[in-house]
């Protein structure tokens, strides 16, 4: 059934943009507190932040601090906050032992944060670069990053993240065969409710430069991440990977980076329909900051437009690092 569209003048598109009651009225999209999760970096040491340089307004947080971040999220109604680990040099290691350690930063901050702010989502990241000697998210054996091993190491970090009580996992390594494994070893070991927000269509971008500076993984990285994550140019992979996490129990997928892939959003959004989510990634964050710092830009504007256009593209929510910021301007 094709909707009638009488010619000009009878139809004038601009009569519903006429005002702000007709336009709230006809317009399709909103973003609200809930489409928000908020990743923050976590550093050893107490009671400090430091900043992160290519990320103006972001900082680094120690546990006790993450936690005081964690409890304010959640009085402005943020419904999860995402952990990233700044790991010193010596727990960087071939081995990546320190991934799966209960004491790790990651799981100190998820007690932390339980503690004081018990209705927050916890959301972690799996993947091993922060504890790899040469920043890759998997092991590397004669300069190949391996998949099979790099799994088993996986699985022993998300049972160590689930048993210190996080509530969303998320895989951002790209390994194949990873979900299915995780999600088998939740399931065997009495984690059942713990969800699975896979990092699906993780594109090989140069959009997360700033990022790998905030986590220390800049000078740690040897060569390039093109074998594991996506390539740029591709669309349709996309729809089998989704297909593929699905199939092995992923709850949640993601698209990254965010502004420069809405197509793959839109995509995957209609194809399946399940609870798709955009991580609005360091460079995104770091080149609207920088212009509106310029005054080239304004800041507040192209935020909150830039994280609507998540929800236009089919997006059920954003990772994102204005996640505070757009929460507080929503408030007033
Ligand atoms: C690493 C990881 C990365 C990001 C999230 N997890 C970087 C990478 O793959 O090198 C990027 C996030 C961002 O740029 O904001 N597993």
């Amino acid at each position: 059934m094709k909707p009638t569209i009488a010619p000009y003048p009878a139809t004038r598109l601009r009569r519903m943009r006429q005002s702000p009651a007709l336009r709230a009225l006809a317009r399709q999209n909103t973003l609200t507190v809930d489409d928000l999760i908020w990743p923050v970096f976590v550093m050893d040491g107490k009671d400090t932040e430091t900043p992160v340089a290519s990320m103006p307004g972001v900082v680094r947080r120690t546990v006790d601090r993450v936690a005081l971040a964690a409890k304010e999220a959640q009085s402005l109604g943020i419904p999860a906050i995402c952990l990233f680990p700044y790991t010193s040099m010596d727990a960087r290691t071939e081995d990546c032992a320190m991934a799966w350690d209960s004491g790790n930063l990651t799981n100190q901050a998820i007690r932390a944060i339980k503690d004081v702010a018990p209705d927050i989502a916890v959301m972690t990241d799996i993947a091993l670069d922060p504890y790899n000697i040469n920043g890759h998210d998997g092991f590397v054996e004669n300069g190949e990053i391996v998949n099979d091993r790099t799994v088993d190491a996986l699985v022993k970090m998300a049972l160590a993240q689930a048993e210190a009580g996080a509530d969303i996992l998320g895989p951002s390594d790209m390994m194949d065969g990873r979900i299915g494994a995780i999600r088998a070893a939740l399931e065997a070991d009495g984690h059942q409710n713990v969800a699975i927000l896979s990092y699906t269509a993780k594109y090989a971008s140069a959009f997360y430069g700033p990022f790998r500076d905030a986590v220390g993984a800049s000078s740690a990285l040897t060569g390039d991440k093109n074998t594991y994550q996506m390539d740029p140019g591709n669309s349709d992979e996309a729809l089998r990977l989704v297909e593929r996490d699905l199939s092995e129990g992923a709850d949640m997928i993601m698209v990254k980076p965010g502004m420069p892939y809405l197509d793959i959003c839109r995509r995957v959004k209609d194809s399946f329909g399940v609870p798709t989510y955009a991580y609005q990634v360091s460079g995104e964050y770091a080149m609207l900051q920088a212009a509106a710092q310029n005054g080239w830009l304004d800041g507040e504007k192209v935020m909150m437009e830039s994280l609507l256009a998540f929800k236009r593209a089919g997006c059920d929510g954003i990772l994102t690092y204005f996640a505070p910021e757009a929460a507080k301007l929503m408030q007033t």
